[in-house]
């Protein structure tokens, strides 16, 4: 929303398209804009603030030359004050169309039109109570019912001054699920409403003058809510000074830009001031002043959100000279692992210091169990170092996968610790998995790479990972900075444990070293391209191995089904007579991960069995180990490293194969098909 600050219609399109194309890498299938017109384009002719939808399907670039074909509008106007939106669409409810595309809209004339990330999961009886009162829908998206729902409660006001936050705070009242919103309406000309539950959402401030204010206040709903029932309207809502709290970015006429997004590299070349919504947050900008309210006030809670300053640089989100973000997030992997290390080891004492734990350790150490949850390639870093873990810390580890956790309503007990591992921070399942076990009394820990992310601020303490934003949907860099950030958990644990000091400073040379080993790994690429080459065509990849390495196996999978559409499975080396050997003959594709480590003896039997049935397996292995390689159709030869850390570098060679696969089947390695890279609904 730009306040007194001229721009013409078409910077305004450039500004919200580039602002979508810098969340392409999330995922979507059809994209949408609503801006003011400047033609009277409503069938009623009453509506002089008529509203522009423009929708379509596919790619955001389909909607931005879609945008230059509309005779009614002038691209060269200049707007003071104007503000426009726009949504790519991930489709859950209702097939990718322009139809089914946001925003959505109340009525023909747009006089309310919303934009919606989430889920809405009571809409089928909201539909058909709206439906029972006239309402008629378009989609077949759960998203609609929000817009004819804030045009019923418009409708049916009793009182003329109900501002615009008030209505949306009476629609929210009625939605379950989850849910970023922004709305706009032509009864409402240049004021933005935004909430949040359960979705990210944030707000950027930009102004050419220093901004005055450090928080912003919020301000409560102290009156009876207005429920809005079948047939009855409550009258005693209070009427709120909206705007009394507000702060005044705009003061004196000066120009302010507000920017609300999902995600904080859509607005990052515009400004790094950004104000974090916490649920049930109501923001509204009138008159270029922004105000948050809220429905309750919960016991315990700060009364102001603070504007914060991103250290994110936009360089960060840019492909620079790669061809793929995922291509430059693995080769970022020296850096990435170096920051998460960063500040945190201390390489002459042997101390590492994890700044967001050290005020709970000891509660931590007085735990029973630690419990480890995830979703993806996240839940894969648990599952590497586990082992790890459970020596480390002398405690009992469980691995769990977020929507597994939850499904079999674990027993969680007021002494068990709780991590959640999420890239983004804002995975809907690690998110409920973490309200479940906050509710039993469990003391929760997050892991993410995300500042500011729902996980980081809903935990009770926690580690960013610090390995800068990832934009590749395939996480890359983030796992092996979770599987770093985990390991200097059990340093920390151990510290004082005079029986563990020979092992932990065998790890912790090794983490000393980790950089120097991955730029070596990432010298493979042109030898792991070749292979590639060979195994494009293929419809099938097993990738098997044990102990530390299992983690690898799953992950290396999962990147080989993300990207090149590969079927491929990680397999237990230690199953492999259990079921999967049958798999094997000479033309199955196997990667086979054979370190030296304990697992060593039973991986070579476990090769014996894959050429004694004539397998041809490529291995990962150590360097200068003849024994394996005789055995090997071909061999991807690794620096060795201590065996609790030899994960990070074997999962980077099946990283990079993945990658390979992708471009030389021809497919989209940042877009991958029906992926998200943030997956915020259930
Ligand atoms: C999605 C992404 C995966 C990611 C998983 C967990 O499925 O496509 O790459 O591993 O979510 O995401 P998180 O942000 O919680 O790590």
């Amino acid at each position: 929303l730009n306040y007194c600050v001229p721009r013409t219609r078409k910077e305004i399109f450039e500004t919200l398209v580039k602002g979508l194309q810098r969340l392409e890498y999330r995922g979507y299938d059809s994209a949408g804009i609503a801006v003011d017109g400047d033609k009277n384009t409503t069938t009623d002719g009453i509506n002089n603030n008529n509203i522009v939808l423009i929708k379509k399907n596919g790619k955001v670039k389909a909607l931005d030359e879609e945008l230059y074909k509309k005779d009614c509008m002038d691209l060269e106007m200049e707007l003071d004050t104007h503000f426009g939106m726009a949504h790519t669409r991930w489709a859950t409810h209702g097939e990718p169309s322009a139809l089914n595309s946001h925003p959505h809209r109340s009525d023909k004339n747009n006089e309310f039109v919303v934009i919606h990330n989430g889920i809405i999961t009571n809409y089928k009886e909201l539909k058909k109570y709206l439906n029972s009162k006239g309402y008629e829908f378009e989609s077949e998206t759960d998203t609609e019912v929000i817009p004819k729902l804030i045009k019923y409660v418009y409708d049916n006001r009793e009182r003329e001054d109900l501002s615009f936050s008030t209505l949306v705070e009476r629609v929210i009242q009625q939605l379950e699920g989850a849910f970023a919103l922004m709305f706009k309406s032509s009864h409402f000309p240049r004021e933005a409403v935004a909430t949040r539950r359960g979705s990210p959402l944030l707000i950027g401030v930009r102004s050419k003058y220093e901004l005055s204010a450090e928080h912003i206040p919020i301000q409560y709903n102290t009156g009876e809510l207005s429920m809005f029932k079948e047939g009855v309207q409550e009258k005693n809502s209070h009427n709120r000074p909206d705007i009394a709290n507000a702060v005044n970015f705009a003061e004196d006429g000066k120009a302010v830009e507000y920017y609300f997004a999902s995600d904080a590299s859509a607005i990052i070349e515009h400004t790094n001031k950004v104000i974090y919504l916490e649920d049930d947050d109501i923001a509204a900008v009138v008159g270029g002043k922004l105000s948050l309210h809220r429905l309750n006030r919960l016991a315990g809670e700060v009364p102001v959100r603070a504007i914060q300053t991103l250290q994110m640089e936009l360089q960060e989100i840019m492909k620079g000279n790669f061809e793929a973000f995922m291509q430059k997030e693995i080769f970022e992997q020296p850096e990435s692992v170096f920051n998460t290390m960063r500040g945190r080891i201390c390489f002459d004492t042997n101390k590492v210091i994890l700044g967001g734990l050290k005020d709970h350790l000891k509660e931590i150490k007085r735990c029973r169990r630690l419990i480890m949850i995830g979703c993806g390639t996240s839940f894969h870093a648990a599952v590497a170092t586990r082992q790890a873990l459970e020596e480390l810390t002398e405690l009992p580890v469980m691995v769990e996968l977020a929507s597994d956790f939850l499904d079999r309503n674990t027993p969680v007990f007021r002494d068990d610790v709780c991590f959640y591992i999420s890239q983004s921070g804002e995975t809907a399942d690690t998110l409920m998995a973490l309200r479940y076990c906050k509710d039993r009394g469990a003391l929760t820990v997050g892991v993410t790479n995300t500042v500011g992310s729902s996980i980081s601020r809903d935990t009770d303490c926690g580690v960013h990972i610090n390995a800068g934003p990832e934009i590749g949907v395939a996480s890359t860099k983030a796992y092996t900075s979770q599987f770093v950030a985990l390991i200097m958990f059990g340093l920390m644990m151990s510290e004082d444990r005079i029986s563990l000091q020979t092992r932990r400073l065998e790890i912790i040379n090794g983490l000393r070293i980790l950089p120097e080993l991955i730029k070596k790994v990432l010298t493979l690429d042109k030898n792991i391209k070749s292979i590639a080459d060979e195994l494009y065509e293929q419809r099938s990849l097993l990738v098997m191995g044990r102990g530390f390495n299992y983690a690898t196996c799953l992950e290396g999978a999962l990147k080989i089904k993300e990207i090149p559409y590969m079927h491929s499975e990680g397999i237990l080396a230690g199953e492999l007579k259990h079921g999967p050997l049958a798999l094997i003959d000479k033309h199955m594709p196997v990667i086979m991960i054979i370190m030296r480590d304990a697992c060593y003896t039973k991986c070579q039997n476990a090769l014996q069995q894959v050429t004694a049935r004539s397998g041809r397996p490529i291995i990962l292995c150590c360097q200068d180990d003849p024994e394996v390689s005789k055995n090997a159709y071909k061999t991807i030869e690794l620096p060795q490293t201590v065996d609790c850390l030899q994960g990070i570098l074997s999962v980077i060679p099946l990283q990079l194969l993945s990658f390979h696969l992708a471009v030389l089947r021809g497919y989209d390695v940042d877009c991958p098909r029906s992926l998200a890279k943030s997956v915020t609904v259930e």
